[in-house]
């Protein structure tokens, strides 16, 4: 069967490539091998966010006195967490299913492979069947690296071990936890699980936490953490997992942390093998598919989107990616910009920024100037945040009088970084920035704070 547009793989990428398309008047066919959502709505995103939510509110419930509120005896019941969980997931899943129905969209369940391209036809092969296209968007995702730790392929079948996919599933919670990697993953589970009684170590091989985020402020951000229970080594080699505990070298020292459950998450990387790119020659380098900024591989009438891609592993990298490939299809003009990609750790506190950090700009040679200002210049964070020592950096060219770059560590980060996301992409100027009026009291209004002390 011919189809205008083939889509492998119904995570965000595919299935809103699929929804743009579908609306647009192409017959479009989505194959899905496992769930519709992909990772982010099944075992990624939506599930940890759901996760978190509750760890925030029996947060307030242990520790409200300082608010004035007293609650004797709260507890949380995990079975209970994961349940509300899956509701949740389950009617999203629900929701993003009957878009693809309103714009027409075929789905097909089974795995997805590349046979062949023939003048300009892509055959595409699921089991028996055989479908055709001339245009086909790859959006098969990402999945979990799993490192060759001694105990760790053990710990995976007696469930000791875990991916993100086990670990947002667990209906009791475990005396203690060992994170190993202290990027994303392993923060958020850091957090949630610490809050809800786990005795929480992170063991992360660099010598800081969160990646590519300001360093200033994961350091802020790992006090945060430690006064609250969390351990942390850092600069360390993990060498063995087994028997209820994880071993691993900090410089000369052999150390041993207690785990119950391990949580892997060292990163992770695309789901690029199997499906069929060499038999046609699609470029890839080390797993991800090479694509330009139109989505487009070398060859033509093929894209790829998402995780796939390894430029950025979010979802909201995704969503934007599958709009631009499927403009592109469209004749649409259409290009990816991720000069203003925001990054969000849903952390408590939380952590956002986007644009330029202070180790970017000095690699590029930009000059930048610095503001920092304490979070409590925002009224409602001191009224929401009581002893919260969050922390706003803005990185602007005194050139061109814009903001390059901006780093949040406090509650409501999340939402306040889309507004910074906005000016950082607009190149606004910083006289028109202080002319926007923005809602007292909000959070927020601490950016439009730290541009008058520039
Ligand atoms: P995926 O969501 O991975 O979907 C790919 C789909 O393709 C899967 O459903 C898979 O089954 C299917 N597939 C693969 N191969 C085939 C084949 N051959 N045939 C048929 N189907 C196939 N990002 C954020 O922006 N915000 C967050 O808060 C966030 N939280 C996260 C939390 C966790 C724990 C994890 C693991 C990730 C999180 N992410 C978050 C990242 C986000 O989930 C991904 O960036 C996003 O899911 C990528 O979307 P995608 O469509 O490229 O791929
Ligand atoms: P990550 O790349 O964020 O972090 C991995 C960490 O593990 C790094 O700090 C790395 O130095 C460390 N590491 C690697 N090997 C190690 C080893 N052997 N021992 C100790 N430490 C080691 O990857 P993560 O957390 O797995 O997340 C994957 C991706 O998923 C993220 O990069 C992000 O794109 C996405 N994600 C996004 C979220 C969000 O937007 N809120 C939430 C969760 C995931």
């Amino acid at each position: 069967m011919m189809y205008d547009l083939i889509v492998i793989g119904g995570g965000p990428g595919g299935y809103l490539a699929a929804e743009r398309a579908g609306g647009a008047g192409l017959s479009v066919l989505l194959i899905e091998k496992n769930k519709i959502g992909g990772v982010c709505l099944n075992e990624g995103c939506v599930p940890s966010k759901t996760l978190l939510n509750s760890a925030k509110i029996f947060d307030y419930a242990t520790h409200g006195q300082k608010y004035g509120i007293t609650t004797e005896h709260a507890t949380i019941d995990q079975a209970t967490v994961i349940a509300r969980k899956d509701k949740v997931v389950r009617n999203l899943v629900a929701g993003v299913k009957a878009t693809l129905k309103k714009n027409k969209v075929t789905i097909q369940d089974g795995f997805g492979q590349i046979l062949g391209r023939e003048n300009g036809v892509i055959k595409i092969g699921v089991g028996e069947q055989v479908f055709e296209s001339r245009q086909l968007i790859l959006a098969t995702g990402s999945e979990a690296v799993v490192p060759p730790i001694s105990g760790v392929k053990e710990g995976l079948a007696d469930g000791s071990v875990l991916t993100n996919r086990e670990i947002l599933n667990l209906t009791t919670i475990p005396e203690s936890l060992v994170v190993i990697g202290g990027g994303v993953i392993g923060l958020e589970m850091a957090s949630y699980y610490q809050t809800v009684g786990s005795q929480v170590t992170v063991i992360e091989m660099l010598d800081h936490i969160a990646g590519n985020a300001d360093r200033d402020l994961s350091a802020i951000l790992q006090k945060n953490f430690e006064k609250k229970g969390i351990a942390f080594h850092l600069n360390a080699q993990v060498t063995a997992v087994g028997n209820g505990q994880v071993t691993f070298t900090q410089g000369d020292a052999i150390k041993t942390a207690p785990a119950v459950k391990t949580l892997l998450s060292v990163g992770r990387r695309p789901v690029t093998s199997g499906i069929g790119l060499e038999a046609i020659g699609v470029y890839t380098e080390r797993g991800r598919i090479i694509t330009d900024a139109q989505g487009r591989t070398n060859i033509p009438g093929i894209y790829a989107i998402g995780d796939a891609n390894g430029v950025w592993m979010l979802a909201h990298a995704a969503y934007r990616e599958a709009e631009v490939a499927v403009n592109t299809i469209l004749g649409k003009k259409d290009t990816m910009r991720y000069s203003a990609m925001p990054s969000v750790l849903y952390t408590s506190p939380e952590m956002a920024f986007v644009g330029e950090t202070e180790e970017t700009a000095k690699a590029k040679g930009f000059v930048y100037q610095k503001v920092e200002l304490p979070m409590n210049y925002s009224g409602r964070y001191m009224a929401e945040n009581e002893g919260g020592d969050g922390l706003i950096k803005l990185l602007i060219d005194p050139v061109r009088n814009r903001i390059v770059g901006c780093h949040v560590l406090g509650n409501y980060a999340s939402e306040i970084i889309l507004s910074a996301g906005i000016l950082v992409e607009t190149e606004m100027r910083l006289e028109a920035i202080k002319e926007l009026i923005f809602p007292h009291p909000t959070v927020g209004e601490v950016i439009r704070e730290a541009i008058f002390h520039a």
